[in-house]
């Protein structure tokens, strides 16, 4: 029911009103000026993981994994114009550590912010900082401004390294980036600053309205506010931000454990921020709660025989599981605790390696399936046998920083365990096994064109991620149908990175060991054992063709004319019937135009010249439509190649591969016919 206005307001409700505008107005002015050394009375508004110590230390993410908090002033703030229409600018400063589980790694990070809403529900924790999710980055719907104290570098966002400063403006693809570090007059340039482990750190944010330029600068505590900033840009906050606008901090964490701190903080609209009282500031614990192992701290109570027998009993008890779950760690491995998975959970989950969790037994050793009692998640556990602790060390770096590819076509690796002469590793499980056992050898069930397609390009993805897309190429060096796994959607993901690299260590190149499996051996990984991007994608064509034409690469039983699968799907083509070589198992349901670029890519990728191998980019392309395969003719044949090996000493090689020099002549001719493509 509207009532007419005059009636409305009695006397009573008018001076409410005014209490209340009064009021307000006098927050509004607090609003505009605010210094905390220590958040005791600073009734900020707390969010996800965010608490407040009684103390005054703000923690804004718990020493856990996954974990995004929020901290801002209770109310928003008008950051764009004053009632008479000028620009504000503001100035902001606090002081922050960041301690994570481990002393050098650390995940995510911290970030200033101004945001439309105290809480940001949809966005994501990890690399996201809180502030946005898969979907919403770039959209200027976001209206964000941040400055991000980042200890990842996420290739996707292009960070330039593991902790650096950046000004995001909707997106974590920053406007301007910088390592961590500070002006210093005495050297003249820029001094490296950690922003992780534990040390306090100030930032100094101001904004500039009449210029629309912001200022950030980063010191250690105890050196003086350095004069130059660490970054200067424009950035027109009027035009990101909403009329009003939260400020206040952000901070995640993904798979490594890590507390985000904030001491003290002051803010500034129209001015130079208040400093802070740094003999105010909050303390905070240095090191994370890293539970030791309890040892055996059982005293013995002098009350009798009993007892002490029963100790003896237990300590030997004790001894013997310690020993049956005994695990070796390293002092190298410190930084990698994250990703260690202990012996123990592992032999619960596979009910102590029982023979019928056995899911396969493959060149590096036993597959089996597990469940982990604390996640419930279905695991495959891979143990290896390694007898020596050479290569190990960059095999585990490696592991650890495969752990953290996320790419869907790629089986994610959880974690890894080890015990003398053996390292354990543990994969997602994967429902549909390996894709060799659905290929070859009369599977149970078909996979139709259009699946193996699916998986091949999918194959391809990986793999071109592995080489361009991450943040060092990394070589697969054992791409083959047994190392693709089928996930419940039958989605091609590559397994088993890396392991064939523990396995061709320091021993000379003419005797050494050509690691990989036969059949999808590069002839010059062959001859110099270097694997490279262009070794896997020969691997990666031998692939194809397996996949076209369910076949093996190299099989022994089979008649002499279809010795290797290369040469005879290049037989096949000779004679102008490439589809030929086609799965029988398909019954002619397929498209022939795939088909067809599918054999003659495999066959361009298996070129002996590694430079006339297509890079991986390339593949995609042709894989999907995207290029034409260039055109190639199967003509010429000559049995003069083998000559040509010999001239370039690969005589050696066929010696001691006697059944593969056939294959490797067919790839000669190939080579030969396929000129000037690179
Ligand atoms: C603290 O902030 C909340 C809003 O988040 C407000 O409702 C409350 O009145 C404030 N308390 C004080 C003491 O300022
Ligand atoms: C991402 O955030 C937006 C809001 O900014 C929301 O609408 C969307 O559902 C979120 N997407 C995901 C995948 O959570
Ligand atoms: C940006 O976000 C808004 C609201 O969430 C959405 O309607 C819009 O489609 C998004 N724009 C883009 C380009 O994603
Ligand atoms: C910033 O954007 C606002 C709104 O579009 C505009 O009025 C103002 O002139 C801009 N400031 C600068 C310095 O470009």
């Amino acid at each position: 029911m509207a009532l007419p206005p005059t009636e409305y307001m009695s006397g009573r409700l008018l001076s409410k009103i005014l209490v209340l505008i009064l009021f307000t107005k006098q927050a509004a002015s607090d609003d505009h000026d605010f210094t905390y050394n220590g958040f005791q009375s600073a009734n900020l508004s707390l969010k996800g993981s965010a608490q407040v110590f009684s103390n005054g230390l703000l923690q804004l993410t718990e020493m856990s994994k996954t974990k995004k908090g929020y901290a801002f002033h209770p109310t928003p703030l008008r950051l764009k114009h004053s009632s008479d229409g000028s620009v504000l600018s503001f100035a902001t400063t606090f002081v922050f550590a960041m301690v994570g589980e481990y002393p050098d790694v650390s995940s995510n990070g911290l970030t200033f912010v101004l945001s439309p809403s105290k809480d940001l529900p949809y966005a994501a924790a990890s690399q996201y900082l809180g502030l946005f999710n898969a979907t919403n980055l770039g959209n200027e719907s976001n209206h964000l401004v941040a400055v991000e104290l980042d200890n990842n570098r996420t290739p996707e966002f292009d960070d330039i390294d593991n902790n650096h400063v950046g000004i995001d403006v909707n997106s974590l693809t920053s406007v301007n980036a910088s390592p961590a570090s500070y002006f210093s007059d005495q050297i003249g340039g820029f001094q490296n600053v950690r922003l992780l482990g534990g040390e306090r750190r100030q930032l100094w944010i101001e904004y500039d309205g009449a210029e629309a330029r912001l200022d950030v600068t980063l010191s250690p505590l105890g050196v003086p506010r350095p004069r130059v900033p660490l970054l200067s840009s424009v950035v027109n906050v009027s035009k990101i931000i909403l009329d009003h606008t939260y400020v206040g901090f952000s901070a995640s964490t993904g798979v490594i454990p890590t507390c985000h701190y904030v001491l003290g903080w002051s803010f500034k609209v129209n001015g130079q921020a208040r400093a802070l009282d740094l003999s105010q500031l909050p303390s905070f614990p240095r090191t994370g709660p890293r539970e030791k192992p309890k040892i055996l701290s059982v005293g013995l109570p002098a009350i009798g025989l009993t007892i002490l027998l029963l100790t003896i009993w237990g300590v030997v008890f004790l001894l013997r599981r310690r020993f049956k779950y005994a695990e070796l760690i390293e002092d190298w491995e410190a930084g990698y605790g994250a990703h260690r998975i202990s012996y123990k959970e592992l032999f619960l989950a596979t009910k102590g390696f029982k023979a019928s969790e056995l899911l396969g037994i493959g060149g590096f050793g036993r597959v089996y399936k597990g469940t982990l009692s604390s996640s419930r998640a279905d695991v495959a556990v891979k143990k290896v046998r390694r007898e020596s602790s050479q290569g190990l060390r960059e095999f585990i770096a490696e592991v650890v920083s495969i752990g953290r590819l996320r790419h869907r076509n790629i089986v994610n690796l959880l974690g890894y365990c080890r015990r003398r002469g053996e390292l354990l590793l543990v994969y997602e499980y994967m429902q549909h096994g390996s894709l060799d056992n659905l290929l070859f050898d009369q599977p149970s069930s078909m996979l139709s064109w259009e699946q193996r397609l699916l998986i091949i390009k999918g194959i391809a993805a990986a793999v071109f991620y592995l080489h361009e897309g991450w943040e060092q190429v990394i070589v697969h060096r054992d791409i083959k149908s047994s190392n693709v796994l089928l996930d419940v959607e039958f989605n091609g993901r590559l397994g088993d990175f890396g392991l064939s690299r523990l396995y061709d260590h320091g021993d000379h190149p003419r005797t050494t060991r050509v690691v990989g499996t036969l059949g999808y051996i590069a002839p010059e990984l062959a001859r110099t054992s270097k694997a490279s991007t262009s070794t896997d994608v020969f691997a990666f064509g031998v692939f194809l063709l397996e996949v076209a034409c369910g076949r093996r690469p190299i099989e022994p039983r089979a008649d002499s004319m279809k010795l290797t699968l290369l040469e005879w799907v290049l037989e096949c083509w000779r004679m102008g019937a490439i589809l030929e070589a086609v799965d029988p198992n398909l019954n002619y349901d397929y498209v022939a135009e795939e088909v067809e670029m599918v054999l003659k890519l495999g066959l361009l990728c298996c070129n002996c010249v590694p430079a006339a191998r297509p890079p991986m980019r390339q593949v995609m392309q042709f894989l999907d439509g995207d290029a034409p395969l260039p055109a190639l003719s199967p003509e010429d044949v000559s049995e003069g190649v083998i000559a040509l090996w010999k001239d370039e000493g690969f005589d050696q090689f066929v010696v001691s591969y006697p059944s593969l020099d056939k294959l490797y002549c067919s790839l000669r001719l190939l080579q030969l016919q396929i000129t000037g493509y690179s």
